[in-house]
């Protein structure tokens, strides 16, 4: 199951992805926003993060205007990679070398055409383990001892 959320900078987007996963047969739970009216993007990504955490959902989806707040927010979730991508080499490897379970996108800063194309490569794109693993590892580590 994938979560997906965005602020009011990325409603249009969110909309356009979610036509995409529904025609390609994506299980997806929309954590909102559900209009274009301004908000806060915090919100957003706490109810990703949390719906990954909790297992309810195993990928997430994050959309705002640049990407970075809302990944930035996200981040701060112990066992949350959010990687902000904008071109398919970028999300192809963050998953392959970074585990990464959120892919944030920026809809002011990349069409929508090339952010669909992001969020299928992340999510057909495994991760290749080995030597990734064990910084992966590192960065749990990390959070252990600095997220409190
Ligand atoms: C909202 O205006 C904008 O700041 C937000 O969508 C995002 O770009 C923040 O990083």
């Amino acid at each position: 199951m994938i979560a997906i959320g965005c602020d009011h900078g990325g409603y249009a987007l969110k909309q356009d992805i979610m036509a995409m996963l529904t025609e390609k047969g994506y299980e997806f739970k929309d954590y909102g926003t559900y209009s274009s009216e301004s908000c806060d993007y915090p919100v957003y990504a706490e109810a990703v993060c949390k719906a990954i955490k909790s297992g309810e959902c195993d990928r997430g989806i994050l959309i705002c205007g640049t990407g970075i707040g809302i990944s930035i927010a996200a981040n701060k979730f112990k066992g949350i990679r959010a990687a902000n991508c904008a071109d398919c080499f970028s999300a192809e490897f963050t998953r392959r070398h970074n585990d990464a379970n959120i892919v944030a996108l920026g809809a002011r800063t990349i069409g929508s055409g090339l952010a669909l194309k992001i969020v299928e490569t992340f999510l057909t794109t495994g991760f290749d383990g080995g030597k990734h693993a064990r910084r992966i590892g590192m960065i749990a580590e990390i959070e252990e001892r600095e997220l409190n």
